[in-house]
């Protein structure tokens, strides 16, 4: 018998409707596995639509109802044909829905794309799309290779960069004003009784302390932001009519000391640097609450990895990406991580809560016996 026969007799012998090895690996570009790859692969191409859409102010020209895709280009001024496909791909994407006679109308999912609506994250998408974040995407391959640059103090910091750019520090100051809405909800809602001062370090342009000043009336507060920022929160504050009751500091949270405190935020600030950054901004921090009294409370809001790779989600990693790319002394940590990082500051973890309607979670600590 020769081989080409003994390859007839196997194949015949193979159960119908299984394939071979060979044929697995051939089919894997079309399967599952290959649906994985492919997805990856066009989620970049998936951003760019929807990053285009937001740019020429799409949403805005639906906001106020159905419109074709001829009348949405005419708004937009851009060209015809092609929002008709861009159409055609956002309703796939579950931005827009489309109804009969090729109408478009913002589903739910695209209504957050709207400035100033509750929970906008057009400011992220803004953010994600404009050139430095992409920029720092694309060298991600580069970095990998070379490592991380030394650091070289504070002053290198990518918010110098950041803030630099108006148009950029906008995408990224409103993006995080998004993110902390829950957290400034959250925070609010605890018991502040006892609470004389709130210290808010990197608070970002005020929302988490306004939510507190705002529901407690005898907390005064302090927030210490970069100068830029600071501008901003200062504003927001005066908005509010909380001006008499809290002082915005616009200085370096590294090195500004701050008042006795039975409260100090860091709300995603500690992950945007390295542990011994954070150590020096934890001592700052520690000063404010050992002279707060013995009840005062470190209040640490951050996303927390995964601690172990099993059960882990798509995207529990992309943040940590995002640091690697953008912020490279930085990166998220698990809850023993941070556990550890406030340990070595002097600082016990009390309790753990995950926010609602957040992927970060608030870790309080207290002064470590000595
Ligand atoms: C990721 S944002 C978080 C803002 C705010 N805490 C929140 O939860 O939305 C980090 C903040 O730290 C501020 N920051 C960075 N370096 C700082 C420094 N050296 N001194 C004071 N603030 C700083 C940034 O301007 C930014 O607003």
């Amino acid at each position: 018998m020769d081989r080409t026969h003994h390859r007839h007799v196997r194949s015949r012998l193979r159960p119908r409707g299984r394939p071979s090895e060979g044929m697995e690996r051939m089919n894997d570009g079309e399967g599952a596995a290959g649906s994985v790859v492919r997805d990856l692969i066009n989620g970049a191409m998936r951003f760019s639509v929807l990053y285009a859409f937001v740019r020429v102010s799409g949403p805005q020209a639906l906001a106020d109802g159905e419109l074709t895709s001829d009348e949405v280009a005419k708004r937009c001024q851009c060209d015809p044909p092609l929002m008709r496909r861009m159409l055609r791909a956002l309703e796939s994407y579950r931005i827009v829905s489309g109804s009969s006679g090729s109408r478009y109308r913002l589903s739910p999912a695209g209504r957050l794309l709207i400035p100033g609506t509750v929970g906008s994250l057009r400011a992220g998408v803004l953010l994600n799309g404009s050139a430095p974040w992409r920029e720092a995407a694309a060298g991600l391959a580069d970095k990998l290779l070379t490592g991380p640059p030394t650091p070289t103090g504070s002053d290198d910091s990518p918010y110098q960069r950041i803030h630099r750019d108006p148009e950029l520090a906008a995408a990224f100051n409103g993006y995080m004003t998004t993110l902390s809405t829950p957290v400034s909800m959250a925070l609010a809602a605890r018991d502040h009784e006892g609470v004389g001062t709130v210290v808010d370090l990197g608070g970002g342009q005020g929302m988490t302390l306004a939510a507190i000043l705002r529901r407690h009336p005898h907390v005064r507060g302090v927030l210490v932001e970069r100068p830029s920022v600071a501008e901003d929160a200062t504003r927001h504050l005066a908005d509010q009519g909380l001006t008499d009751r809290c002082e915005v500091i616009a200085g370096d949270m590294f090195t500004t000391t701050c008042p006795p405190a039975q409260r100090v935020i860091l709300a995603s600030v500690l992950h945007n640097w390295s542990d011994d950054a954070c150590a020096a901004i934890l001592r700052q921090a520690r000063s404010a609450l050992v002279a707060g009294g013995p009840a005062a409370e470190l209040w640490c809001v951050e996303d927390l990895l995964p601690s172990s790779q099993r059960g882990t989600g798509r995207g529990d990693f992309d943040l940590d990406m995002r640091m690697a790319v953008m912020f490279p002394q930085g990166g998220e940590r698990t809850k023993d991580e941070y556990q550890d990082l406030l340990s070595r500051a002097g600082l016990r973890t009390t309790a753990v809560h995950p926010i609602p309607d957040s992927t970060r979670s608030l870790m309080i600590a207290r002064m470590a016996s000595e």
